[in-house]
């Protein structure tokens, strides 16, 4: 009987040692909130974390990989360098950030409903429809023009 508890305590204490061990192992395992290190299009106060989830977000939108937009690392290709702004469509896509932020912050949420019921926003969706060039080649030739022609950029403005 005696020598049954004793052994029972030496199993319980080896038990929680062992699983002091664990715990603190995870502790010291745990990895550090990566930083975001090239963002110059997004809001700059923005987590990984956010951003990581948006870039989800355009891959559907696009109906692309992440590939389309980031070039592949340099010393494991089959990777993507996200950091690096060697793929042209990155910037293409930088433009697509700031055009889309300005139709919401310029045109839509001024309307005069919305301070009543819920504005629904421009996203990239609202264009792409799941295709990286909203109509395709063919479609594109024989678009009408619409409105007004595009003016040359303004200086100063
Ligand atoms: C439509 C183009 C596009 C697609 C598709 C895309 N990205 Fe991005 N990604 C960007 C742009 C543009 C930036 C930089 C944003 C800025 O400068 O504010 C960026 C930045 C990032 C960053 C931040 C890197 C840093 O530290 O500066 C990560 C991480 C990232 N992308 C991951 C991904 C992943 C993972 C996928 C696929 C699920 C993906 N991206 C798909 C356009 C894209
Ligand atoms: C108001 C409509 C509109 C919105 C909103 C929009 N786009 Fe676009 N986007 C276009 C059009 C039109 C083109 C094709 C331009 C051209 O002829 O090359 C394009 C092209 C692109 C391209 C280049 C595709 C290629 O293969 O050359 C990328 C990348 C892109 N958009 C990303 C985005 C992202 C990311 C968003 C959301 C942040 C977005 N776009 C929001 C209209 C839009």
């Amino acid at each position: 009987m005696k020598q049954n508890k004793r052994k029972f305590f030496v199993t319980a204490l080896l038990m929680m040692l062992g699983a002091i061990g664990i715990l603190s192992f995870n502790i010291i395992q745990q990895p550090q909130p990566r930083k975001l290190q090239n963002i110059k299009a997004l809001p700059a106060d923005w987590t990984y974390q956010q951003v990581d989830h948006l870039m989800d977000q355009y891959k559907v939108d696009l109906g692309v990989n992440c590939r389309y937009c980031h070039a592949a690392d340099k010393n494991n290709p089959r990777r993507n360098d996200v950091v690096s702004d060697d793929n042209p469509k990155k910037d293409i896509a930088r433009e697509m950030i700031r055009m889309t932020a300005e139709l919401n912050q310029k045109y839509i949420s001024v309307l005069p409903h919305a301070d009543t019921v819920k504005v629904q926003l421009v996203t990239c969706n609202t264009c792409h429809r799941g295709a990286p060039k909203p109509f395709g080649p063919a479609v594109a030739q024989q678009l009408p023009p619409q409105g007004p022609p595009p003016q040359p950029a303004q200086k100063g403005k």
